[in-house]
């Protein structure tokens, strides 16, 4: 899904896949693996162990915690990590 980009008026990094719960999504060199995720439309990114109730990015710099997801087995803040190929970010049991 694309639907979240802007289309027009800049030069795009090169195409990438990552892996989402084993589904694949691509987004775009340059791009930080939580923007890339709202771009794809995946806005729930982990539950509150207090009342789980669905969590998902916020502040965008690195400040909230509310985007931490499992990448390639490690807890990381999505809104700190550029997308490359072939990460698998793990949303289910992130945290
Ligand atoms: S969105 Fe706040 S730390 Fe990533």
């Amino acid at each position: 899904m694309t639907a979240l980009r802007i289309a027009d008026g800049f030069q795009r990094g090169a195409a990438v896949t990552f892996e989402v719960d084993g589904s694949p999504v691509r987004a775009h060199r340059g791009e930080t693996l939580a923007a890339a995720l709202m771009a794809a439309g995946i806005v729930r990114l982990r539950h509150s162990p207090r009342d789980g109730v669905a969590r998902g990015a916020y502040c965008f710099m690195g400040v909230c915690q509310e985007c931490v997801v499992r990448v390639d087995g490690v807890l990381r803040q999505s809104c700190q990590v550029g997308v490359e190929d072939g990460l698998r970010i793990e949303l289910r049991g992130s945290v």
